[in-house]
């Protein structure tokens, strides 16, 4: 395990990528306890843009000097007190060539040089798999970096839980249990889109715990001829209606996930997976389809108490980690505790399903249909 030894006076701390509910409670955790020590702490406003681009911030206001007073009652609030983006990826940073095209331009040694400027000993990044990779670019660049586990996605590697996840599974299965209802009155198939990325963890779980009927995840390509055979025989013994969870990410046999668009500087926009299966499975089965997308519903919110204590936890485990003079890690869940893992050993992987987990025989045994 890495290790700094500087003192540390004065760190920064960011959000980056898509945001989850939880970081306003790390937030605080990590200035509660860093204030506690006697260091200052600063927040970076929209990812990295508050401390690279000032030009956007004409207020002066893209760096935040966070204050006890500042993060006092934040741990309920969904979102980010510190704005986040998914655009402004500093090593992929999207600009216009003399052509007018967009390209991509590497623009981390402004950002290495805003730390320095600031007089930043190190950095709390909370973020996902793209902010995390990138973190630990910066340091093999000299900078100090801790990194918190953020996504609803809970494909992170090295940490057996992110916090977001759990408010959104929580969402997930409350709106689905409302599906139920409406999709009974009507004998109705009733097919529901999750977000995910490319891992099935959120339709899984979600899918289980609402009593889904079919759950298709991106680690089980899905046979459309063995979902509609599970519907008819699923009616036939007199079932009223269906319940289809499909994670954003999932992919019919042979095929690819389906993708809205992919621009310049950003991650792939997943989205359609509901209404392309509804029109495959529509010339097969006899009831009616309606498709329902909860899409940022499940981002949305206030973060569950479970997430509001993880997330607390990882940000006092990660400035006891700066206190202890660690460096290039990531705070992790280890049940009951918290451990610290090398950002190195967790850059750029993702952990999807894993097929022979508990959950997935508890959903085989409960007879659910995985389109396999
Ligand atoms: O990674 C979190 C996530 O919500 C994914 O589940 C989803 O694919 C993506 O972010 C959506 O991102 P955006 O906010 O850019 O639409």
């Amino acid at each position: 395990m890495a290790l700094a030894n500087k003192k540390i006076k004065k760190i920064a701390i960011n959000t980056g990528g898509g945001d989850a509910p939880g970081l306003n409670a790390v937030i605080k955790a990590v200035t509660v306890a860093a204030l506690n020590r006697g260091w200052e702490v600063i927040g970076i406003r929209d990812g990295y843009n508050g401390l690279f681009l000032p030009e956007n911030y004409p207020n002066g206001d893209g760096l935040i000097n966070l204050t006890y007073e500042i993060v006092e009652d934040i741990t309920p609030r969904g979102g980010t007190i510190l704005g986040t983006t998914n655009r402004g990826n500093p090593t992929r940073y999207p600009m216009r060539d003399t052509k007018g095209n967009t390209v991509e331009i590497d623009r981390t040694d402004e950002v290495l040089a805003g730390f320095r400027r600031e007089k930043i000993d190190a950095l709390v990044a909370i973020g996902g798999d793209g902010s995390l990779m990138m973190a630990n670019g910066f340091v093999k660049k000299g900078l100090i970096v801790v990194g918190v586990p953020k996504t609803i996605d809970n494909d992170l590697d090295g940490t057996v839980i992110t916090f977001g996840f759990d408010t959104a599974v929580s969402f997930a299965t409350e709106a689905i249990d409302r599906l139920h209802t409406t999709a009974m009155s009507h004998r109705r198939i009733m097919i529901v889109e999750l977000m995910g990325r490319y891992a099935g963890h959120i339709a899984l779980e979600a899918g289980i715990s609402s009593s889904a009927d079919v759950v298709i995840i991106p680690e089980i390509p899905y046979d459309i001829s063995i979902i509609a055979e599970y519907l008819k025989n699923h009616f036939a013994k007199g079932r009223k209606h269906a319940i289809v969870v499909i994670a954003e990410g999932a992919k019919p046999k042979g095929g690819d996930a389906a993708i809205i668009e992919h621009e310049a500087g950003k991650a792939e926009r997943l989205g359609g997976a509901a209404e392309r299966i509804a029109e495959a499975l529509k010339p097969l089965v006899e009831n009616e389809i309606r498709t329902v997308i909860l899409g940022h519903l499940l981002r949305g919110g206030s973060p569950t108490s479970f997430d509001r204590l993880l997330s607390l936890r990882f940000g006092a485990a990660a400035i006891r980690a700066l206190d202890e003079g660690m460096n290039s890690i990531m705070v992790a869940l280890d049940p009951p505790t918290m451990r610290y893992v090398p950002l190195d050993e967790i850059s750029g992987k993702i952990r999807m399903v894993d097929l022979d987990s508990d959950i997935m025989i508890t959903g085989r045994d409960l007879g659910i249909c995985f389109g396999d």
